[in-house]
């Protein structure tokens, strides 16, 4: 591991190199790839088209990276360890050689089934070892995958398998999550009921939920790979070649495709993973994200996998069957790297400290955290009481665009200040920007986070429509790439991520579009129009806080309020759901009809006191309205 940081110095330096000669610098840290043409250029790049490409011309296959690169000498260490929803149930441990047997095993039945190299494949998975297969089966026949979380609804997922036109969907039976079970396939079947691209669905037994196998279009897992080869000849892909895609929120319209490309995505997640955990040969390293987030596809799967890690998958959630069990785990897999969500640790903090005693958490080395700002308090508890002051914490700023960690402290390296990401990785060149499109230079800044030079893993385009991308990420600063977020740059140039400037709402962690949200609640017959915002929420970070004008007419304001929040549980899924909905007669709006946002947003905060200048709205006399309205709001 040759491309690992050891000190702040060696940080500095490598950070300096990536900066002056950006192409030797990648250029070194992809030589350890298997390539079967290595690249012509290292980068090619324009932002305003935005046009990037990394390692133009390079041939490989991602899979060989991480299958028969470690087989040599990991062919008998853990790939991945799997432990079960219910702790009673028996772990797996897959074994590199293993992992190699399963995927080209699957590869071969999904081409046996009909798929081809571009052919998009919608995953739709609970947290078992089948799900990484899958991805790495897509990978190994150049299919790009799309891992759609299984808690979307069956709308949501309908969206997404028209847009991508995808031709196959890999499934389940059901999901344990809990004490829940969930009946997945059924989602399945309500959404190929309104797409016509499916030609085959592919179900995995997990929970024994009765389902129905539509004829010549859905087969058992088992059944697929009955008899087919364990060997596979990698299909070789151009490194620009579209890896997978990932639908993540916007604040306009409904979800957008992020597509990451094969020869950048696995030398940054590679590389970011190696530096940002340390991780040291013979460790097991635990990221608790579901795969169907960007989190799960880079940390759970490709980086610790291309590293030759042992990554730990848990099927579960941190309260089943009790607020102890993420210490449970660790303990009993003696896992040295913990990467979670501050939602899951504020969540976990309610319930104080009794439920760690049992354990020694004395394994843990390095313990991380991604998704939202770490409040500090939060972080204090995770440092003190997960790790006993002795584990540094990763607070790691990325995106679903940006394809890996971005601003990180490197463990046990760089030194950490609570709810700072700290310091950008080498290769990431930050600037701040102020709402003009000044470059703010020097310290103690504040503006907008924008990025102005190319890493490997930075999203290519939005599928289907490069407009959006560049609309959407290289058009509010020209030259630069947009993150969306908020910033500030301290005395000491360090980095705390301030949260989104935009209408995105950060809810435990997950994004979602105001517009998105107002989409589905008016689709509720009886609803006329809808604001949506965010406030603060003491577990999720963010809440959401919905304003709804509606025709009441013969329905309670409970009733109706149930109603809503189940409009858009069946529109988006549970995650959606507004945490607060107030019935309003009016929303206050501009002289051109826009909904004033940073009124609702401060009501919601219930920063009332003071409201700007109201009077050049439309309708000033519904401020009033709604501010009283808000201390009955539930
Ligand atoms: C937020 C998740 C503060 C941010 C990897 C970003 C964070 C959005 C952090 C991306 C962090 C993520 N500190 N904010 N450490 N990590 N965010 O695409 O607003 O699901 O723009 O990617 O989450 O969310 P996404």
């Amino acid at each position: 591991m040759s491309n690992k940081i050891q000190t702040l110095s060696g940080y500095i330096h490598e950070y300096q190199k990536s900066v002056q000669d950006p192409d030797n610098f990648w250029g070194r840290i992809a030589d350890s790839f298997y390539w079967h043409k290595k690249w012509d250029r290292v980068v090619d790049w324009d932002f305003e088209k935005p046009d990037v490409k990394w390692f133009v011309n390079g041939k490989l296959n991602i899979t060989e990276n991480l299958l028969e690169k470690h087989l040599f000498l990991l062919g008998d260490k853990p790939a991945i360890i799997w432990e079960p929803n219910d702790p009673k149930e028996a772990v797996r441990t897959i074994t590199y050689r293993e992992l190699y047997e399963m995927v080209c095993q699957f590869a071969n039945a999904m081409k046996a089934q009909g798929v081809e190299k571009g052919d998009r494949v919608i995953i739709y998975m609970p947290m078992v070892p089948e799900a990484a297969v899958a991805m790495l089966a897509c990978a190994r026949i150049g299919a790009v995958h799309s891992v759609v979380f299984a808690g979307f609804s069956a709308k949501s997922l309908a969206d997404r398998i028209e847009d991508c036109q995808a031709k196959m969907v890999l499934t389940s039976d059901g999901n344990f999550r809990g004490d829940k079970k969930i009946a997945v396939k059924k989602v399945v079947d309500e959404a190929l009921e309104n797409t016509s691209s499916v030609e085959r669905v592919i179900v995995l037994k997990r929970t024994g939920h009765e389902v129905i196998m539509k004829d010549g279009r859905d087969i058992w897992w088992s059944d697929a790979i009955e008899g087919v080869s364990k060997e596979n000849k990698a299909e070789v892909m151009d490194a620009e070649d579209m890896l997978f895609i990932l639908y993540t929120s916007g604040s306009t319209g409904k979800p957008k495709g992020v597509v990451h490309t094969c020869g950048g995505y696995m030398v940054y997640t590679t590389y970011s993973f190696q530096n940002v955990f340390q991780y040291n040969s013979g460790d097991v390293y635990w990221c608790t994200a579901d795969i169907g987030w960007i989190t799960g596809h880079s940390y759970i799967v490709y980086g610790p996998l291309l590293a030759g890690a042992t990554t730990l998958m848990f099927e579960g959630v941190p309260t089943y069957p009790n607020p102890g069990r993420f210490w449970a785990i660790c303990d009993k897999h003696q896992v040295n790297q913990f990467y979670t969500a501050p939602t899951a640790i504020r969540a976990l903090q309610v319930f104080g400290a009794e439920p760690l005693k049992p354990y020694a958490l004395d394994s843990l080395k390095v313990i991380g955290s991604v998704g939202e700002p770490i409040n500090e308090e939060a972080w204090h508890w995770y440092h003190d009481h997960v790790g006993k002051g002795k584990c540094p914490i990763v607070d790691t700023w990325w995106q679903t665009e940006t394809g890996g960690v971005m601003v990180s402290p490197i463990a046990g390296v760089t030194p950490t200040k609570p709810s700072y990401a700290t310091l950008p990785l080498p290769g990431v060149q930050l600037a701040i920007l102020d709402n003009d499109g000044n470059e703010l230079k020097g310290n103690s800044v504040e503006g907008n986070l924008c990025i102005k030079f190319p890493w490997p893993s930075i999203l290519r385009t939005t599928y289907g429509d490069h407009e959006r991308c560049r609309q959407t990420y290289f058009s509010s600063f020209k030259g630069y790439y947009f993150t969306g977020d908020g910033v500030k740059r301290d005395e000491d140039g360090y980095y705390r991520i301030l949260g989104r400037v935009d209408d995105v709402i950060n809810v435990s962690g997950h994004r979602m579009g105001t517009a998105e949200v107002e989409n589905a609640i008016n689709e509720h017959p009886k609803v006329v129009e809808s604001a949506v915002v965010g406030y603060p929420h003491d577990i999720k970070g963010q809440g959401i806080y919905a304003y709804v004008i509606c025709d009441m007419e013969g329905r309670s304001e409970e009733n109706l309020k149930n109603e809503i929040r189940e409009t858009v549980n069946k529109i988006i899924g549970p995650i959606a759901k507004p945490d607060r909905i107030q019935i309003v007669s009016g929303l206050p709006k501009t002289r051109s009809g826009k909904i004033m946002r940073r009124i609702l947003r401060k009501i919601a905060t219930g920063e009332t006191s003071n409201m700007g200048d109201t009077s050049t709205l439309l309708n000033p006399d519904v401020v009033e309205e709604i501010i009283e309205g808000a201390a009955n709001v539930s």
